[in-house]
């Protein structure tokens, strides 16, 4: 078998669509089997359409389209016993662990005196504790392995401030901190962590919805609508350009390189 991660296992969260499935898509198509997770259900408060148990089987057709091994569960992020369940069993079937990509994250948008106590513990909830399960759940059979890659998605709002969404960014930022403090401990098993940091993502999170929800905190303060501008000139970018990023650090190409930030981010934290 050949490709850039050939024989690895990783586990995707947030796998339906978007970012997951083309990080899934990626590393399958680069030798590696799966272990795909994402909730597939409607979230409160997200103003953009959920994923569905049908977008999760689009993966596993993918992925299995291209000669992997894919186990896909519908499974929230939040729920450390059931995802903890999830992993063993799946890790069980494939035999080993290699790479983990704490990749689901929810982005609801709003001004700073309308975020409501639940959006923000939710935001926290999923993209902070979630991600911390995740890494909870994989990290000892990377260790078993001897080594591994831990890749935490992040956003360009864990890098500068994007306004207009203060519990999503306080999340990024949390994470971006987490995998160094991963980082450190981690290292001696000669498994690295590092976390990702795109800008604006041609997916569902990206759509009307969530604009419809930032333009009426923008028109509120328009100076602050510059802040989402990249330096390269384009809108934004399309999830395989993260895989580019995401592959890479799954590989052995990055294999010196650990508690950093990789930014996908076409300029937007200069400008
Ligand atoms: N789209 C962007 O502009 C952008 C920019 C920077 C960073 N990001 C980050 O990239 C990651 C992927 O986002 P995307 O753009 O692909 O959006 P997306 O909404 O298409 O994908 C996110 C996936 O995570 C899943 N998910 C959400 N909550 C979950 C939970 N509690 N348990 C399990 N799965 C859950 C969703 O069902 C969905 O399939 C997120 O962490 C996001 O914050 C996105």
């Amino acid at each position: 078998m050949t490709g850039r991660v050939a024989g690895k296992v990783a586990f995707i969260t947030g796998a339906a669509r978007g970012q997951g499935r083309s990080h899934a898509v990626r590393l399958a198509k680069e030798g590696a089997d799966i272990i795909a997770v994402d909730i597939c259900s409607e979230i409160p408060d997200v103003p953009y359409s959920p994923a569905t148990s049908e977008d999760l089987k689009e993966t596993v057709a993918l992925v299995e389209a291209l000669d992997r091994r894919i186990i896909a569960t519908e499974v929230d992020v939040r729920d450390l016993d059931a995802l903890r369940w999830t992993v063993d069993r799946a890790v069980a079937e494939l035999g080993h662990l290699d790479i983990i990509v704490a990749n689901a994250g929810v982005c609801i948008p709003a001004a700073w005196n309308a975020v409501t106590p639940q959006v923000f513990d939710e935001t926290i909830e999923i993209n902070v504790r979630g991600a911390w399960n995740t890494v909870m759940v994989g990290a000892p059979y990377l260790v078993e392995a001897g080594g591994g890659s831990v890749i935490i998605i992040s956003s360009a709002a864990g890098l500068k401030v994007q306004p207009f969404m203060v519990p999503y960014t306080t999340s990024k930022f949390a994470v971006r901190g987490m995998a160094k403090a991963f980082a450190a401990e981690l290292a001696k098993h000669h498994i690295r962590v590092n976390s990702v940091h795109p800008t604006g993502v041609n997916t569902a999170m990206m759509s009307e919805g969530l604009l419809a929800a930032l333009n009426p905190a923008i028109e509120n303060d328009p100076r602050l609508g510059g802040m989402f501008t990249n330096l390269l000139p384009v809108d934004h970018t399309e999830s395989e350009d993260i895989s580019d990023t995401v592959l890479f650090l799954a590989s052995d190409e990055s294999k010196y390189m650990t508690a950093h930030e990789l930014a996908p981010d076409a300029g937007v934290t200069e400008f």
